[in-house]
């Protein structure tokens, strides 16, 4: 059973409009040093939900890592293999970075202390558009940090983000050539998202477009080597982002900071559970925390941080996270970890998705999207979403 640990870094050089993500302009949040603090004071508190053992992925997400001291993300790198969770050359440690935030040393310090995977948000090479999203950046920045990522020989990703207001069709397809130009190995695109109202939700290509959008990125991406290996993540064969992987099979993972969420396979069908996501309350939380070697999340966090799984909600999420992957939905994996009786209930349902021409099957009973269900995956999740009294 694979396992990682996921860091929450909650510091950004300015807040971007459209981003809801737990984070902070980094003069109105405490310090990175004292933010540190408590990440070690929770570490202390949790260890005792996951017994201590080599990582197989660790990813430091943000917000933007790469704004704080680069010593500090060693330091915890240090202080999670006290404890026993320990990296290696065999862990895949990705660390996100913001265009112009990296520097040579900065770069040389992460390398010492096994980060082997970078995460740029370049999100377009259009510099209207990154003005027109409050980006802090110019496209010039991003090529000159990819630059010192090349000369480092470094293994990195991109997140594009797509169908943004007045962004055409040709603009979109220069910016995923500029991407695959540049190296990247893995790109994740992200369809705008916003809310109704919010100012950048004037001027979008309608839904249509972004359609259209999503199949020109992944026509130019297939094309180039890349395959689609889940729903919003393309990479070179034998470049997928492990710890992304780790979410979508079942396979326990510990978020660490600020509003980050964990999953672990305690019986019968497991518990996730979540920090707070304002800095204060959680802050508050960890300070007033008393003693350590709490074991089960129940007896540590308030009852609105954890959820303790019934049979239908962790079916629902093994087809939901099975379906979102290039290898599927496995019906013997799902009648080994649920029963032979509970695969037999779902089947209808991938019956029915099969005859609408959203979901297929090969002939060793693999259920995976079509090319047509990956475009209204909302709709296939829907339809396998199992309620108490069906199961
Ligand atoms: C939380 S950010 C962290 C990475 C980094 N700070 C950055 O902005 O490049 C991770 C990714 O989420 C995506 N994202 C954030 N807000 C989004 C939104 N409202 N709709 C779609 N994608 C979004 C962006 O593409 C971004 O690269
Ligand atoms: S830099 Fe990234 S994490 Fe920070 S506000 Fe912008 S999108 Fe959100």
């Amino acid at each position: 059973m694979r396992f990682g640990i996921y860091v929450h870094i909650p510091y950004c050089i300015q807040r971007c409009t459209y981003c809801d993500f737990a984070t902070y302009e980094q003069s109105k949040i405490l310090p990175p040093q004292k933010y540190i603090e408590l990440l070690f004071k929770e570490i202390q508190q949790k260890k005792g939900f996951f017994s201590a053992r080599p990582l197989d992925t660790l990813y430091f997400g943000g917000g933007t890592p790469s704004l704080i001291p680069s010593e500090l993300i060693v330091a915890i790198i240090q202080e999670l293999a006290k404890h026993g969770y320990t990296t290696g050359p065999q862990t895949e440690i990705t660390l996100e970075i913001n265009p112009a935030t990296v520097s040579e040393a900065k770069l040389e310090m992460y390398l010492s202390a096994g980060v082997n995977r970078f995460s740029v948000g370049a999100q377009t090479f259009d510099d209207r558009l990154l003005k027109l999203v409050h980006r802090e950046h110019s496209a010039q920045q991003t090529l000159d940090t990819l630059a010192l990522l090349r000369k480092f020989n470094l293994n990195f990703s991109f997140d594009i983000l797509f169908a943004l207001p007045s962004q055409t069709l040709a603009g979109l397809s220069r910016d995923v050539d500029i991407a695959i130009e540049q190296g990247a190995k893995h790109i994740s695109p992200y369809c705008l998202t916003v809310p109704d109202g919010h100012p950048l939700a004037m001027g979008r290509p309608i839904e249509e477009e972004q359609l259209e959008m999503f199949d020109v990125i992944s026509q130019r991406l297939n094309s180039s080597g890349f395959h689609q290996y889940e729903i919003s993540n393309f990479s070179i064969p034998g470049f997928e982002s492990r710890h992304n992987l780790l979410y979508w099979s079942d396979d326990e993972y510990w978020g660490l900071g600020l509003s980050a969420h964990s999953y672990k396979k305690s019986s019968p069908w497991g518990v996730r559970f979540w920090n707070l996501s304002n800095i204060n309350e959680y802050e508050k939380q960890i300070l007033t925390t008393k003693g350590e070697g709490y074991s089960e999340p129940s007896t540590l966090l308030s009852k609105e941080q954890f959820e303790v799984l019934q049979k239908h909600q962790s079916l629902t999420d093994f087809c939901h996270t099975s379906l979102r992957t290039l290898s599927g939905l496995n019906v013997q994996t799902l009648a080994t970890k649920f029963s032979t009786n509970t695969a037999e209930k779902v089947l209808p349902s991938l019956s029915r998705l099969q005859a609408s021409g959203w979901i297929e099957t090969n002939d060793i009973g693999h259920w995976s999207l079509t090319k047509q269900g990956l475009l209204v995956s909302n709709q296939v999740f829907a339809q396998l979403t199992f309620l108490q009294d069906e199961i």
